[in-house]
């Protein structure tokens, strides 16, 4: 079982009464539950998580005890893919869309990430800073204890920066989610010439941005940035130590996901529109792909292929894609739903794809699942069964959260 530890660790923090364990460990039933199971901590590592009755931990007077009364514990959630460093707000095109205008019409029309681009650069940084706070606490108390958090709404070299420091300085905040920075120079066009603008990204943008960030990540989309622009991004950014994403195939088949599996990329994101093909490479590549079932139910379109790149051999992440635009959601859970009810997920496959699968598409090795030796974050639900974080629709399942070890909240 999943308890072998170092003899002789007292535990800072032990969940006692867990009536179902979800540790994600693949040796067990999926998706890796323990009845009537302990989890222990020491500092901010699992030492133990497995069955009450093969409990060798050490209690001292210094460790946390919470007791779970029978509900069920899983691991927190990895949001993988968020832009949520913004101002302003959209809710003129949630209507326009409701009435028949579609995405791309809107931003023809000076609305769409543009529209956001300018809200942004009209506040200051602290309300920057504020408002994406709130954003990331709404995140904890649904059980993100891990965001991706994405630049895109500046479209200058000065604002994507700013936009990056603002989400690095939430990571030191305590009481939050740990944050993991991307720099996303190619989003929306720019207002000057867009090859100029790209010579500045690939230059001064990267250089910059570098140790601001993980990551880099295109917009590869009609109307957006085209593949020979984004691979030039792409590969140059390598360069500079970033690890590639792409939003791939999200409202046409743009080539995006080639791409991702052309350059190593650590995940495609979006795939709605991705062939049996695509599929293929990203697994041979060893591409994640990450879903995002609340733009693809927002903005219309097919389903998202969650049962075939798990057919494909794809590892596959759930995520929140929280934005002004194609969808303002914080809940992982209700993603988890939509994993299910949407793209064709069972539900064990969609709970895991939520922290595992994020994790994945983060090159994040050390959480995502409740094994010894990982990072303790964990979620103490509000129910006996885990079935429910999909079951139950739109609800908020968290009653605790536990993040590197230490109970925070809600
Ligand atoms: O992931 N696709 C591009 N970016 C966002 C939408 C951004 C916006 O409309 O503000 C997305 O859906
Ligand atoms: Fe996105």
């Amino acid at each position: 079982m999943t308890g072998d530890r170092p003899p002789g660790e007292a535990a800072t923090l032990v969940v006692v009464n867990i009536g179902q364990l979800v540790t994600g460990d693949p040796r067990v039933r999926a998706p890796g539950v323990v009845e009537d199971a302990v989890l222990a901590a020491s500092g901010d590592r699992i030492t133990y998580a497995g069955p009450a009755s093969g409990l060798e931990v050490a209690i001292g007077p210094e460790t946390i005890e919470v007791d779970a009364h029978g509900a069920a514990v899983i691991p927190g959630f990895v949001d993988a893919h968020t832009h949520l460093v913004w101002l302003g707000e959209r809710s003129e095109e949630y209507a326009l869309r409701a009435a028949g205008a579609s995405y791309e019409e809107i931003a023809e029309k000076g609305g769409g990430i543009r529209s956001t681009v300018a809200a942004t650069a009209a506040g200051t940084l602290d309300e920057l800073i504020t408002a994406t706070r709130e954003r990331a606490r709404r995140m904890l108390r649904l059980g993100t204890t891990t965001v991706e958090i994405k630049s895109g709404y500046g479209q200058s070299l000065a604002a994507e920066l700013r936009q990056l420091r603002a989400a690095r300085g939430l990571g030191t905040e305590p009481d939050l989610p740990d944050v993991v920075t991307t720099y996303l120079p190619l989003h929306g066009l720019p207002d000057s010439d867009r090859a100029v603008y790209l010579e500045g990204v690939l230059g001064e943008g990267l250089a910059a941005a570098a140790p601001l960030a993980g990551f880099v990540d295109c917009f590869c989309e009609i109307g957006a940035w085209d593949v020979a622009e984004c691979e030039r991004l792409l590969v140059a950014a390598g360069a500079h130590g970033l690890r590639a994403k792409v939003h791939a195939e999200q409202r046409t088949h743009s080539g995006g996901s080639a791409l991702a599996a052309r350059v190593g990329a650590v995940s495609a994101d979006h795939l709605d529109h991705a062939t049996d093909g695509d599929l293929r490479g990203l697994a041979a590549a060893g591409v994640t792909g990450v879903l995002l079932p609340g733009a693809s139910m927002v903005l219309g379109g097919p389903p998202p292929p969650g049962r075939r790149l798990l057919e494909a051999g794809v590892t596959v992440a759930l995520a929140t894609d929280c934005n002004p635009g194609t969808c303002w959601c914080e809940s992982m859970p209700l993603m988890v739903s939509l994993g299910v009810a949407t793209a064709g997920l069972a539900p064990a496959e969609a709970l895991l794809a939520a922290p595992a699968g994020g994790a994945a598409a983060l090159g994040l090795g050390d959480r995502g699942r409740l094994l010894p030796g990982l990072r303790c974050d964990a979620l103490v639900l509000d129910t006996s069964r885990w079935l429910d974080v999909g079951y139950h629709l739109g609800a908020n399942p968290v009653a605790q959260v536990i993040a590197a070890g230490r109970l925070v909240g809600p």
